[in-house]
């Protein structure tokens, strides 16, 4: 069953309500139950389907094709698998998760794990759609949306296409504002999605089950693969918001919105070099805390930790992330030096912060 989450955190669940929403932009969301027979089952819970294996998962699903084959002139089907082993998955899951438009719809029928469509408001505020087994969606053209996978990283789902060449993904431009809660919510429904797409351990619905329930299965058991991921690709993950959130931009996004601040050739330079600074440094400092972390799983999982080690690999850790952080607040710093105070009050603007608390740096130049 679909769930929305809005951008102040709180979720509707009510299917009717859900559709009114989503019908309010017109987005099309229905209830195709999932196939039952045990060797659909069987295929949808497979990590990896082989191209046989996925042609005879969609056989079971053939009415809901000929559907819409003959109601709205789709022409052909195919089933895409996503799961964590996939060689290269975050640069691909990447291409989806800014905002962009089709010039077609893009239709999916969720069969398996879970996924998140972020849509803009017709007042433009945005809000996520947490799709499961079973949903149907049809996102119209030129509807502003985005797509990202969290938790187990696993979704199987059909797309249908009048004409794939409609697949292609036109960017907007427009900022993700709803990212930051989006982690929030990631952790809020963590226990739900490892329930859905990880191999069962028990009842979905026990009340005593422990919120890190399948996290067991990591390699490195307290860092998800994505925070892996984003400490090895010196990505933010929050360390700079204590600047971000008071009107000091970043340069990753200051870049990404070059065209909308107008930066000059000028600034655009010192842009890059702030930020290959701050992101060479982010790299090799995450590297190291990933290493430290496995270190102390390592020792955890072979019943050799004791307290001197940890005491030393902790603090080490704790060091490095006192670090991280600065090399990306400093970052932040060194734009509002870049930057003219018209540029701040656009770069607010199209990250989504203007209705919220600005902070107290307005008048910096
Ligand atoms: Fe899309």
């Amino acid at each position: 069953m679909a769930k929305i989450i809005s951008q102040d955190g709180k979720a509707i669940t009510d299917s009717t309500a859900i559709e009114k929403r989503l019908a309010a932009i017109g987005i099309t969301l229905k209830q195709w139950p999932a196939p039952t027979s045990p060797r659909a089952r069987e295929l949808m819970d497979k990590q990896a389907l082989s191209d046989n294996e996925k042609a005879e998962l969609l056989k079971f699903v053939d009415n809901r094709f000929e559907e819409l084959k003959r109601d709205k002139g789709y022409q052909t089907r195919d089933l895409v698998v996503i799961h964590e082993d996939i060689p290269g998955l975050p640069d691909m899951l990447a291409k989806f998760d800014k905002i962009h438009t089709h010039s077609d719809d893009e239709v999916r029928y969720i069969l398996a794990g879970t996924g998140y469509f972020g849509f803009v408001d017709k007042d433009g505020s945005q809000f996520m759609l947490e799709v499961t087994a079973g949903d149907y969606i049809n996102v119209p053209a030129n509807a502003e949306h985005w797509f990202e996978m969290k938790g187990c990283a696993r979704c199987k789902a059909v797309r249908y296409f009048i004409d794939t060449a409609g697949w292609t993904p036109h960017y907007t431009g427009r900022p993700v504002a709803l990212r930051e809660a989006a982690h929030v919510l990631t952790a809020m429904c963590l226990f739900g999605l490892l329930a859905l797409v990880c191999p069962p351990v028990g009842s979905a619905t026990t009340p005593e089950r422990s919120p890190y329930a399948g996290q067991q299965q990591r390699d490195i058991k307290a860092l998800s693969a994505k925070e892996v991921d984003d400490y090895r690709q010196g990505r933010g993950m929050g360390y700079a918001k204590a600047a971000e959130l008071n009107r000091y931009p970043g340069p990753s996004h200051v870049l990404e919105l070059s065209s909308p601040l107008v930066l000059t050739s000028a600034q655009r330079q010192q842009t890059q070099a702030i930020y290959d600074r701050m992101h060479n440094a982010a790299v090799l400092l995450g590297r190291q805390i990933v290493d430290r972390e496995a270190s102390l799983d390592t020792l955890f999982a072979g019943r050799k930790a004791d307290s001197d080690q940890v005491e030393r690999l902790t603090r080490e850790i704790a060091a490095l992330q006192a670090q991280l952080r600065f090399v990306h607040l400093r970052a932040h710093l060194e734009m509002v030096a870049v930057l003219m105070p018209a540029q701040i009050d656009t770069y607010q603007r199209l990250r989504g912060y203007r209705d919220g608390h600005t902070g107290g740096h307005q008048h910096q130049h």
